[in-house]
Parts: C-alpha cells; sequence; structure tokens
C-alpha cells in the first residue's frame, strides 16, 4: 500500500528544475510552486512579465499533491452560508469565479495540450446520514440565487451499489490530474522565459520597490513578490487569526471499471466525505476523502482512515484493498472565501493567496486571475470580495471561536508530556517530551536513533503535536507542520524547529541540589540588591545590601549599629537566603530540570514562584514575623524587588540555554 503517498505522486513524475545558483532580477517572483504559484506564473510570463518562481521541493510537491482534484463550484460550506456573510451578491461572485476558474483551466489545457486527465462531469450533493432534506432545499435555492440556475435536485444521485437519498445535482463540474497538470504549467512557464528553480528555500521576503527575496546566499529581486506558499510565510500575524488549519485524510481502492459512476460526490456531513473516480490501467481507483479535524488536535489518523474505508465499503462493496491512504491539510478561513490580493500591513507589491479550504484548486486559479490582474494594473471584479485585509465582520463568532482555540492551545506550555522517556516512544514514532520549562519533540526513527528538536512552532510559539498516521509535526495554532526531523514542510513558521543537541553540559551533569542553591544565591542576593538600591537613602550606601532585606525580615525601620542590631541583620539576611533557596527548590521541584529548559519558559516559570513567594512572604506569613516592612519598601518597589528574585531563579536556566538545549540520547540511558 502506497502510505503517505497520493495516487498522484504514483502516477506523476515531476519535471526537473535546479535550484538557484544566482542572483537575479526579475519583474515577479512567485514564492511556491504549488496550483496557486504556478498557474500566477503561467499568466503573467504568457502576458510577457520575466518571472522567477522558487519552491523549496519539488513543484507541486505541497498539498496541491495531496488533493483528491474534484474542480467544483460547489461550496464546500455552502451557499446559503456564503449569502448570510458576504450576501446574494458576493455569493452570486463567489460562484461565478469559481465558475470560471474551470473554465480557465480547461482552456489552458487546451491551450497548452496538457495531458491531465482533465474532463467534465457531474457533481452530486446528498445527505449525510444525521442531515435533513431541509438543508438540500436551502442550499438549492441559495445556489440559484447565486446564479446556479442548472443546479437541480433528484431522488437519488446516480450510484447503483447503494442509495444515496436525495440529492443536488451540480451540471458539468470537472475533474484532473494535479500533478501532471502543473507539469503543463510549467512547460508553458519555461517556454514564455519564465524560470523554475525547485529546492530553493525563500529565507526572507524583504517588501519594498523593488522587493527582494532571499534564498541562502542569492537574492531575487523583483518588481513584485507573490507568495503562494499555501499558507504565507511573509506574515506573522494579519491572516492567520481569520483561518484555521484542518487535516484532511483519503484513501484509495480499485473498484472493477464501470461499477461506480464517474461522478464527483459529496455528503452534507461536518466533515463531509468526497468521492471521485480516477481511471488506472484496467480498472478505476475509488478515492473517498474525509474525517476532517483541526491540525494538531487530534493523532488518530490511522483509526479515521478505518472509519473512512468502513464508510466506504458500506457504500461500494465492490472495493478491492485499500491501495492508498494519505492526508493533508486545508485551511479553513472563519467567513469561507479564500485571502487573495495584497498581503495585509505590507507593501503595495507583495502579495498573497491562501485560505483554499477544500476548494483549493479552484481558489488557486482565481489567484492566479485576481493577482495577475493586479499586477497587469487590469481591473477585477473579484477582488473585493477576496480582498485579504478583508476584516470578517459578518463571522465574528467564528473568528472568536477559532482564535479562543488557539489561545487555549498555549496552555500546552504548562501540560506534562505526552511520555516521560524517549524508550517509551516506539520506533519510527514521535511524542513530546517535558524537560524541565520546555518540551521536546522527539522522533524515534527505525534504526532507534532519537531526533530531538525544540516542540515550540517557530512562527508563535505553540507546541507542535505528532501526527502518527503521517508522521510530521503539526501546530495546532495557524498551520505550520514539520517533517520528522523537524523540517518545516507548511508555514506560517519559515524556518525548522530549533534542533536540540545531544551534548550533555557541565551543567545538565551538575547534582541538582548545587542547582538550587546557586539560584537561590543568585535570586536571593540579586533581590536584596535591588530592595538595597531603594533604600539607600535610609542606609547611607549600598555595600550593606542584606540590611534593607534583613530589616524587611525583622521589622527595624531603621537600621542601628550596636550588636543587637547586627545580630537581626545577620538573622534577617539569613533567613532571606534560606526562603530564596527554599523558592528555588520549589521552582525546581514543580518545573522539573531546569538545566534543560528553555529560556523564555523559565522566566515565566521564575515569575510563578516569585509571585507566589510575594504572596506567601507578604500576604500569607503572620504579620509578626514582618512587622514595619511597608514603611520600608512600596509595592512597586516589591515588585522590583520579586522580579529581581524571578530572574535569579532562572540565571542558570537563561546560561543553559545559551549553551544549547540537551536530551538524553536513548542510548545514554
Ligand atoms: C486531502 C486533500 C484533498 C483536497 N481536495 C481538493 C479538491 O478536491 N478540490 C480542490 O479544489 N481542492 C482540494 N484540496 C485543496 C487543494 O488541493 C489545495 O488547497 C491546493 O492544492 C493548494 O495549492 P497551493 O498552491 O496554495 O499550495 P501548495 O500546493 O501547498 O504549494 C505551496 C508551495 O510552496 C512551497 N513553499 C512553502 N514555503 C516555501 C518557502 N519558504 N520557500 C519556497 N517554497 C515554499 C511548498 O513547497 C509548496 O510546493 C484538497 C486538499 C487536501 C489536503
Ligand atoms: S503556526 Fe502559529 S504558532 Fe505554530
Amino acid at each position: 500500500m502506497h502510505l503517505h503517498q497520493s495516487v498522484w505522486a504514483a502516477t506523476a513524475i515531476p519535471p526537473d528544475f535546479l535550484p538557484l545558483t544566482d542572483d537575479l532580477r526579475v519583474e515577479v517572483c512567485v514564492v511556491g510552486a504549488g496550483i496557486a504559484g504556478l498557474s500566477t506564473a503561467y499568466l503573467l510570463a504568457k502576458a510577457g512579465k520575466s518571472v522567477a518562481v522558487l519552491d523549496d521541493g519539488p513543484i507541486g510537491g505541497g498539498m496541491t499533491q495531496m488533493t483528491t482534484g474534484h474542480l467544483v463550484n460547489m461550496m464546500d460550506d455552502r451557499y446559503f452560508e456564503l449569502e448570510a456573510i458576504h450576501g446574494v451578491q458576493g455569493a452570486r461572485l463567489a460562484a461565478q469565479s469559481h465558475s470560471d476558474a474551470i473554465d480557465r483551466i480547461e482552456s489552458i489545457v487546451a491551450l497548452e495540450k496538457i495531458d491531465c486527465d482533465f474532463s467534465r462531469l457531474d457533481g452530486f450533493l446528498f445527505l449525510a446520514d444525521s442531515d435533513e432534506e431541509a438543508t438540500l432545499d436551502k442550499e438549492l435555492q441559495a445556489a440559484h440565487r447565486a446564479g446556479l440556475h442548472a443546479v437541480t435536485k433528484l431522488d437519488r444521485a446516480p450510484f447503483t451499489s447503494f442509495d444515496s437519498g436525495p440529492c443536488l445535482r451540480f451540471p458539468q463540474v470537472a475533474q484532473f490530474h494535479a500533478l501532471k497538470y502543473l507539469a503543463g504549467l510549467a512547460k508553458a512557464i519555461r517556454r514564455d522565459g519564465g524560470r523554475i528553480f525547485t529546492g530553493s528555500h525563500a529565507e526572507g521576503i524583504k517588501p519594498g520597490t523593488p522587493a527582494r527575496v532571499r534564498c541562502g546566499s542569492h537574492t531575487v529581486t523583483a518588481d513584485a513578490v507573490v507568495v503562494a506558499t499555501n499558507v504565507p510565510v511573509n506574515s506573522r500575524f494579519a491572516i492567520h487569526t481569520k483561518q484555521a488549519p484542518y487535516m484532511t485524510y483519503v484513501i484509495g481502492a480499485r473498484v472493477p471499471r464501470g461499477s461506480v459512476p464517474k461522478i464527483l460526490s459529496w455528503d452534507t456531513g461536518d466533515p463531509y466525505h468526497y468521492v471521485r473516480l480516477q481511471a488506472m490501467e484496467d480498472d478505476d481507483l475509488l478515492i473517498v476523502g474525509g474525517e476532517d479535524h483541526k491540525s494538531g488536535q487530534a493523532n488518530d489518523g490511522k483509526r479515521r482512515q478505518a472509519r473512512l474505508e468502513a464508510w466506504a465499503r458500506e457504500r461500494f462493496p465492490m472495493m478491492g484493498p485499500l491501495e492508498f491512504a494519505w492526508g493533508g491539510q486545508i485551511m479553513e478561513t472563519v467567513d469561507y472565501l479564500a485571502f487573495i490580493g495584497r498581503s495585509p500591513m505590507d507593501d503595495e507589491n507583495v502579495f498573497v493567496a491562501t485560505g483554499d479550504s477544500g476548494m483549493g484548486l479552484t481558489h488557486g486559479t482565481i489567484a492566479a486571475i485576481i493577482i495577475s490582474d493586479s499586477i497587469l494594473g487590469r481591473q477585477n471584479r473579484w477582488a473585493k470580495l477576496y480582498n485579504a485585509s478583508r476584516k470578517p465582520i459578518g463571522a465574528a463568532r467564528e473568528y472568536g471561536r477559532e482564535n479562543l482555540n488557539v489561545a487555549r492551545q498555549y496552555a500546552q506550555w504548562l501540560t506534562p508530556g505526552e511520555v516521560e522517556g524517549v524508550e517509551e516512544i516506539a520506533r519510527d514514532d514521535g511524542a513530546v517530551l517535558r524537560r524541565g520549562l520546555s518540551k521536546i519533540a522527539v522522533y524515534r526513527d527505525s534504526m532507534g536513533a532519537v531526533h530531538a528538536s525544540n516542540a515550540a512552532c517557530p512562527h508563535l510559539g505553540c507546541i507542535v503535536h505528532w501526527n502518527r498516521s503521517e508522521k510530521t509535526w503539526d501546530c495546532p495554532c495557524h498551520g505550520s507542520r514539520f517533517d520528522r526531523f523537524g523540517k518545516v514542510m507548511n508555514g506560517p513558521a519559515n524556518r525548522d524547529l530549533a534542533k536540540v543537541s545531544r551534548r550533555r553540559s557541565a551543567r545538565a551533569r551538575r547534582p541538582v541540589w548545587v542547582e538550587v542553591l546557586l539560584s537561590g544565591l543568585a535570586a536571593g542576593v540579586g533581590s536584596a540588591l535591588v530592595a538595597s538600591a531603594f533604600t539607600r537613602r535610609n542606609y547611607g550606601h549600598a555595600a550593606r545590601a542584606m540590611n534593607s532585606v534583613a530589616h524587611i525580615y525583622d521589622g527595624e525601620p531603621t537600621p542601628a549599629k550596636d550588636a543587637p542590631a547586627r545580630r537581626n541583620t545577620a538573622i534577617g539576611s539569613a533567613l532571606h537566603l534560606a526562603a530564596s533557596v527554599g523558592w528555588a527548590a520549589l521552582f525546581e521541584g514543580i518545573f522539573g530540570n531546569r538545566a534543560r529548559a528553555d529560556a523564555p519558559a523559565a522566566l515565566a516559570g521564575g515569575a510563578c514562584v516569585a509571585a507566589t513567594a510575594y504572596v506567601v512572604d507578604y500576604h500569607v506569613v503572620p504579620k509578626r514575623l514582618r512587622p514595619g516592612f511597608e514603611e520600608h519598601l512600596t509595592p512597586s518597589q516589591m515588585f522590583c524587588v520579586y522580579t529581581a528574585l524571578a530572574a535569579g531563579f532562572a540565571l542558570p536556566v537563561v546560561l543553559s540555554r545559551l549553551r544549547g538545549h540537551q536530551i538524553k540520547n536513548a542510548d545514554e540511558r
């Protein structure tokens, strides 16, 4: 069985291109050679622009190779939902744009003579088990209002192996072999003078006139840049709060030719099932997809694929054994339409295409039309609808729900690891471990060797999760995905997960009690110095730093130089240092081995413990242990003292971080 490989990748060889080896000056630089990037480059090269395309993999090696290749004007989020947000006119424009995208693909296939199994056929939307006929009626009326008057309602779809019940027929939609189509586009781009570079990772996109795309030691300078990386790698926030990543799964099994009608179909479930056929040598491959879940928030892809298989076998009992099982990610926007056009909060000459949803092939083609029109200075009637800077006002609830979900993901910083140690991870499997305050993404390869990366996503720091069925690390927040070794596959992150070195530093080897003592003393002395700075006026000089803290403990409002005062100072200082070491021990106990922690997390942890120390020391401990302290320091000064305490706890961790992370290798255990 082809695991993790789509039927398209198994049945097409992508044309070869070389990496970028020189600086380059072009009119347009397109980053990403999926359907959105190559379609844009094709239209621009055809219009006479000098174009360079950069992709860090082969062409089509992103989500385009994972598609199922339905080309449709049936909205997978329903026309009546779209209408509620964008109005009848918006739904009408959306219907037009998807229909025109199919027409555009068809005309390119004909013009460029691309052999990519393109064919027109009918699509059928039937009811999921849990749904009611009223959904179809509502959708039929909304589709008609959107201008799709040829959509009709039927008693059943033309399947013979099961009765689908009532359905809507969307006539003259289409299907194709996406990778063969991209190969044809690439050939035409080259013919028209465009240049394509694969194995060329765009590390940085610097807006400006001209804009600059840095790719290793080379730079592509361009009048305009199109970021067609599926999820924009040039934007940190603007777009990512308006869309959410979902994994979707596909299986493929042979069926005798003619036993399943050649149509496209979907049910109305949420998540929905999608079905099509692909002709193989002697028979057909039945392709069934669905079982979507929020990326990084489930690790049961195999079970989902098993459920897909059960669903398909119930309806298509003639199915042979599974031949393909793969999965990929789609970006669901909160208001159901892609974000296409000028990159929000960026220069005018930087463009993005994202928010593909389950309709990324037509959305990618629409993006090519809108963006090329914009670069060529033409008006485009869909540009406003898809404007990437639009505010999702009509979708405020969905926006809130998705962003609350993202906020919740940060709680993962506080949860235990999925396993205690690397020896609990099976071969060819991965898991997230806790090491002190940080989390480590550990993959054990089939030979048992350990590959460890920092589990904090380089985009905005969410903790990545292992996806067992796809063997990837998926970020639950905005769609970044990394391969098993931590290499970035999907934006918005644009660099790999940080490597965790296996080298064990002197710090890692030092006994924990030494660490606790050192950080406790650092915290104690540091906070005393800060307190001393505030009370210098009272004491006259800073050298007797401990006095200030000591008198907070012993309650003496002014220092005295006699023997009882010195004794008080000594007792107070000792108390303060002992308390600091105690708090450091608690910090160690709660957060584990700090020597392997992350600096920011250690600072946060230090702050938590220092805040607790503040509450306990000065609000919970009986007043008689601290009479008069309020006269020494104001609350804001106390805040500074406790910030110093927190920094002291975290200091060894920060120093350790500067020397790199450590994790025990399986072999070292
Ligand atoms: C299982 C599945 C089924 C689907 N079915 C359908 C369907 O039936 N119909 C439909 O319309 N849509 C479908 N989709 C969606 C559709 O396939 C995708 O949305 C679409 O192919 C995405 O195209 P793209 O060009 O935006 O992105 P991609 O194809 O992902 O291309 C982006 C490219 O950018 C490159 N890249 C990323 N970062 C960098 C960088 N920093 N430097 C250089 N290169 C970079 C990547 O290597 C990649 O090649 C499906 C998706 C999945 C996962
Ligand atoms: S994708 Fe945004 S934090 Fe990971």
